[in-house]
C-alpha cells in the first residue's frame, strides 16, 4: 500500500469557503467544467479517465506509480484498448495529464477511485489501496467534492471504511462532501461494448450522493441507472461476476461428463443456444483468469462469512474451475499415451498464456498453472503469445518463442490454451502434429494433424 507525507491541508484551515454548494457542483458538472480526478490508472481508471477528456471535462489521473505517470504524459499507452494516438490527443488538447502528486487531489470536482481490489496470500480481501485512495482524499482533498468508488468490493466497504474516513477528516456527507459506488463494468478486450454503451450503475450515500454521481456518469454514459443504496450497487457487481464464475463452473463441469460420455460439449452448448428464451450459453475452458471473475465472487464468500454464511455456490464453482488446469493437464497426457509417447520428455508448445483472447494481461491465468504442471511432469513446454514477453512463475521463467513452423512441427502437442484472434491460425492447422484444443478454436479447419478437443 501507498504511504503519504501527512500535510493537513483539509483541517488546517485553508479549504475554500464555497466549496460545498451541491447545486453549483451540479451546474458544473452538467456545463461540464467540473475537474474530475480519476485515482488508479490501470485497465480501469485510464480509459474512464479518457472518455470524460474526450467528453470536454478537465481530466487529471493520479496514480501512485511515478513510472506509469511519465510515460502517459508522454502519450504512450500501456492498456491494450486505449491506442497511444488516443492519449496523445487528449495529452495534447491538455484535457488530461497524469500525476503522482496526491496534493493534485484538491483541485478535483469529482473523485472516481479505480483501484486494485485483489486477495491477500490468506484468499481474503486486500482492501488496502482502497483504504490507501480514501485516506489521500480525506487528507489532500477539500470540501465540495464528489468521491465515487468504483473498485469491485464486497458490500458494505463505502459505507463502512470509505465514509468514516471522511468523516473522520471533518466532512459531513450528502452535505459538504458527497459519496456514492458505481461498480466498474468494463470487459477488456470487448470491440462492442465500452465505457459509452454499458449502463452505468450508481449507489450513493444520501439522495444528493447519488444525484450527482448520476449526473456526472450520464455526461459519458448513455444509460445510468439509480439504485437505493451504496451496499446494493456493491452487490449488483458481486451478483454479475458470481453469475458468471458459477455458470463457467457449471459448463466446464459438464465439459468432463461429456467427455466421459463421449458426447461433444461444444456441439451440445451450440445446439442447446438455439434455444431463443431461458438459455445463454457458457464455455468451458482451461480455468478462470483475470482480475475480476475468480477473485470478485471471494469478496462475497469473506463477507458472508463473517455473518456464519457459506456461499456454496462459489465454493463449488472455485472448486471445479481452479481443478481445469489439472484436467487438461490430464486430457494432454491422455492424447499423447493414445500416440504411444509419455508426458514426460514430450514437447509441447502452448498458445496463449493471456487469460483471455486478445488482451495483454496473464493476472490469475490458468496458462500459468498449466506451465508450471507441465514444467513439473517433465514436460519441455515452452509458450507463444505476441502480447505477453515472459513470464515468472515462482523462480521460472519463460520467454516467449516466435510462432516458426519448426516450433510447430517439432512439438508433440501445440495446446491452445489462449485463442487469441491475432494468431496464425492456418499455420497452426497445418504444421502441427497433434492439437489440443481448450478453446475450439480448431472448429471448422482443416487441419493435418489429430485433434483433441476439452
Ligand atoms: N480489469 C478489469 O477488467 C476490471 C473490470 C471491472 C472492474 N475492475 C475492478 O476495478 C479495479 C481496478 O482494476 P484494474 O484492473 O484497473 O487495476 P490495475 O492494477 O490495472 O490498475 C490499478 C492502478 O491503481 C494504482 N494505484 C494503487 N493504489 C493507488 C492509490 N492509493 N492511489 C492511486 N493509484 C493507485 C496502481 O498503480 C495501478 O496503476 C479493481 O477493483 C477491479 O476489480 C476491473
Amino acid at each position: 500500500m501507498h504511504t503519504y507525507t501527512k500535510t493537513n491541508a483539509h483541517v488546517n484551515g485553508t479549504t475554500p469557503a464555497v466549496a460545498g454548494d451541491q447545486r453549483a457542483l451540479l451546474e458544473r458538472i452538467t456545463q461540464r467544467h467540473a475537474s474530475v480526478v480519476v485515482m488508479g490508472l490501470g485497465y480501469v481508471g485510464l480509459p474512464l479517465a479518457l472518455e470524460f477528456a474526450e467528453a470536454g471535462f478537465d481530466v487529471l489521473g493520479f496514480d501512485v506509480s511515478v513510472e506509469k505517470c511519465d510515460l502517459l504524459n508522454r502519450g504512450d499507452s500501456y492498456i491494450a484498448d486505449v491506442p497511444g494516438t488516443r492519449l496523445a490527443r487528449m495529452i495534447e488538447s491538455r484535457n488530461f495529464r497524469a500525476t503522482a502528486q496526491p496534493e493534485a487531489l484538491r483541485q478535483a470536482d469529482a473523485i472516481l477511485i479505480c483501484v486494485p481490489t485483489p486477495l491477500n496470500k490468506t484468499h481474503e480481501p486486500d482492501i488496502s489501496f482502497v483504504r490507501g485512495a480514501a485516506e489521500a482524499i480525506a487528507e489532500f482533498g477539500r470540501t465540495g467534492q464528489l468521491v465515487v468508488l468504483e473498485s469491485t468490493t464486497y458490500p458494505g466497504t463505502t459505507a463502512d471504511i470509505l465514509q468514516p474516513l471522511l468523516e473522520a477528516a471533518g466532512y459531513t456527507i450528502g452535505q459538504d462532501c458527497w459519496l456514492a459506488y458505481s461498480p466498474e463494468r468494463i470487459d477488456p478486450g470487448n470491440a462492442n461494448f465500452g465505457v459509452q454503451n454499458t449502463p452505468k450503475v450508481v449507489g450513493g450515500t444520501t439522495p444528493a450522493c447519488v444525484e450527482l454521481a448520476a449526473a456526472l456518469y450520464s455526461q459519458v454514459v448513455k444509460q445510468v441507472v439509480p439504485v437505493s443504496s451504496t451496499q446494493t450497487a456493491e452487490m449488483v457487481k458481486l451478483l454479475e461476476n458470481t453469475f458468471r464464475m458459477v455458470n463457467i463452473g457449471l459448463v466446464n463441469e459438464v465439459a468432463m461428463w461429456c467427455h466421459q460420455l463421449g458426447i461433444d460439449v461444444w456441439e451440445v452448448i451450440g445446439a442447446a443456444a438455439t434455444k431463443p428464451f431461458g438459455y445463454m450459453p457458457f464455455f468451458p475452458g482451461p480455468g478462470l483468469g483475470g482480475h475480476c471473475i475468480p477473485v470478485d465472487p471471494l469478496y462475497l464468500s469473506w463477507k458472508l462469512r463473517g455473518i456464519n454464511q457459506t456461499a456454496r455456490y462459489i465454493d463449488l464453482a472455485r472448486e471445479i474451475n481452479t481443478a481445469m488446469p489439472h484436467f487438461v493437464v490430464t486430457r494432454v497426457s491422455d492424447a499423447l499415451n493414445d500416440e504411444g509417447k509419455a508426458l514426460r520428455g514430450s514437447k509441447i508448445v502452448v498458445l496463449g498464456v493471456a487469460y483471455k483472447s486478445d488482451v495483454a494481461d496473464v493476472r490469475q491465468s490458468p496458462s500459468l498453472d498449466i506451465l508450471k504442471l507441465l514444467h513439473e511432469k517433465g514436460v519441455e513446454v515452452v509458450y507463444a503469445d505476441p502480447y505477453i514477453p515472459n513470464v515468472e512463475i515462482d523462480e521460472l521463467h519463460w520467454e516467449a518463442q516466435p510462432l516458426t513452423n519448426e516450433l510447430l512441427e517439432e512439438a508433440d502437442c501445440v495446446l491452445i490454451v489462449t485463442n487469441h484472434s491475432v494468431f496464425p491460425w492456418d499455420q497452426i492447422s497445418q504444421c502441427s502434429r497433434l492439437i489440443l484444443d481448450t478453446r475450439n478454436a480448431m472448429a471448422g479447419r482443416s487441419v493435418r494433424g489429430r485433434v483433441a478437443r476439452l
